[in-house]
């Protein structure tokens, strides 16, 4: 019993570690075919279908590529993308697209008056 805490716990913090290591460098040569659609910086190219990815949280653009990746969020063109990364590739990823400056902010930054 106390056996089995301790090699779900172990996991858990291989899983929290492998999620820690995403590097923004990497991220960038690896985003090349993400560019045309998201642009370069992930600030877009201007046509709204694709989303500007560029300042989101790193957490919230894991786990979209996670959820296009195993069909939980269902879309034809990111699935065939999704579908070829690793999990470092999504955590390299996440981590450059997170570091680039967007335009997207938080809604408490926008409160309705
Ligand atoms: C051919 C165009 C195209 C390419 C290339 C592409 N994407 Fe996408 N991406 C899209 C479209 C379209 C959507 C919106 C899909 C939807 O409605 O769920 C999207 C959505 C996303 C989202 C979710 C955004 C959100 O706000 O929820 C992420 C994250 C993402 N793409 C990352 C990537 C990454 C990383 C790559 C490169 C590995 C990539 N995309 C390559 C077209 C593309």
């Amino acid at each position: 019993m106390k056996l089995r805490f301790i090699f779900a716990l172990t996991l858990g913090l291989v899983a929290f570690t492998a999620q820690a290591n995403g590097s923004a460098d990497a991220g960038k040569q690896k985003s090349q075919t993400c560019q045309a659609c998201h642009g370069a910086d992930g600030n877009g190219v201007g046509i709204t279908m694709y989303p500007v990815i560029a300042g989101q949280h790193a957490d919230y653009l894991r786990k979209a590529l996670h959820d296009y990746k195993s069909g939980v969020r269902s879309n034809p063109i990111m699935a065939g993308f999704a579908g070829a990364l690793s999990e470092q590739d999504i955590a390299d990823l996440a981590a450059y697209f997170a570091s680039q400056q967007g335009p997207l902010t938080e809604l408490n930054a926008n409160p309705v008056k």
